[in-house]
């Protein structure tokens, strides 16, 4: 019997594409091109499965020109790439890579908001720049973590890990906002209490973003939720562009309206808003909150797994519309 075709659309590890192979007749990406839709679309077709990255669309349109494909494995928890209405219409499974990266990702998150919070990577590059001449008392003087009130927006696996570790770690008041409140469990195991986001963007001292995009979620901060936040706050965001409004954050960078932001994303990443490269407040990183190699490893291997388990007995591991597992 012949294998079932996939295409794996951006360059993976090896080893991955190693193991596909044995399962597949596959179409790597090793050169790791940037398809325009249409390439993407041509490629795809004749297809049985996608090995996609959170930057690969599947909408409406790639489906209906690609009516062979059953599955699209995400490597990625995010799947905001993903027209999942469209993709259950059209009988496509989606799955994502989800828990793999829960603890690296929060890491990340940490270390970003203490990047901001301390000003490291401004002092770094005034170091570089040779301007580092005498001490002074309060040369990159930023804010507190210890001890300080942490808002966690988007109460998730990433956004409890952030919070247990300002919570356990460094003695933090966590607040945090959520569509729906925790268990009670779960609030005493974070240490956090739950507040309306009105409230937290008042009073935290720092604002970490952390939940998933969607339409609804779109500018979830914008002038007006900056406006509520302290002058002395700083603002995190490793969730997704486009939750912030990136122009109305480097206007009020620029105000100092908000002490300071860190941002892993970006509204149309890569390309980053001209006016946040102008601002000296803000740590810009080209989203790579899960790369840790370990991480980028085993969410490359789940997204391998979910292909090998669909095709093998229509059980893979992270379905994210299992209603078409019920017609497949
Ligand atoms: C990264 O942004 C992811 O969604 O995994």
């Amino acid at each position: 019997m012949s294998k079932p075709k996939i295409l794996v659309a951006r360059a993976v590890f090896p080893e991955v594409i190693a193991r596909l192979e044995q399962h597949f007749e596959v179409e790597a990406n090793q050169a790791d091109d940037s398809w325009p839709k249409a390439e993407l679309i041509a490629r795809l077709q004749g297809k049985d499965g996608a090995f996609t990255t959170g930057g690969d669309r599947i909408d409406a349109e790639v489906l209906a020109a690609c009516p062979q494909l059953k599955i699209c494995a995400n490597m990625a928890v995010g799947y905001n790439n993903f027209d999942l209405d469209a993709m259950t219409a059209a009988g496509v499974l989606a799955t994502n890579a989800p828990d793999v990266l829960t603890e690296t990702t929060a890491d990340f998150g940490f270390a970003l908001l203490m990047a901001t919070a301390r000003r490291i990577t401004e002092s770094e590059h005034y170091l570089r720049a040779g301007r580092w001449t005498k001490w002074s008392y309060d040369m990159f003087a930023g804010s507190d973590i210890h001890g300080s009130t942490l808002g966690v927006l988007g109460m998730g696996r990433i956004g409890q890990g952030i919070a247990k570790r300002g919570a356990h770690g460094f003695g933090m008041k966590v607040i945090y906002h959520n569509r729906s409140r925790l268990d009670a469990a779960l609030e005493a195991e974070c240490k956090a209490s739950y507040v309306s986001k009105e409230e937290l963007l008042k009073t935290a001292d720092h604002v970490v973003l952390v939940l998933p995009y969607s339409p609804a979620s779109h500018h979830t901060i914008g002038a007006a939720e900056l406006a509520l936040m302290k002058p002395s706050a700083t603002l995190v965001n490793i969730a997704r562009g486009g939750i912030v409004d990136d122009a109305a954050l480097a206007a009020a960078l620029r105000d100092k309206r908000i002490a300071a932001a860190g941002l892993d994303v970006f509204e149309g990443e890569p390309m980053v808003h001209p006016d946040l490269l102008a601002v000296s407040n803000v740590v810009l990183t080209p989203h790579i909150a899960s790369a840790s190699l370990p991480t980028r490893l085993a969410m490359a291997s789940l997204a391998a797994a979910n292909l090998i388990a669909f095709f093998n007995d229509k059980r893979p591991l992270t379905p994210l519309n299992t209603a078409v597992l019920a017609i497949k």
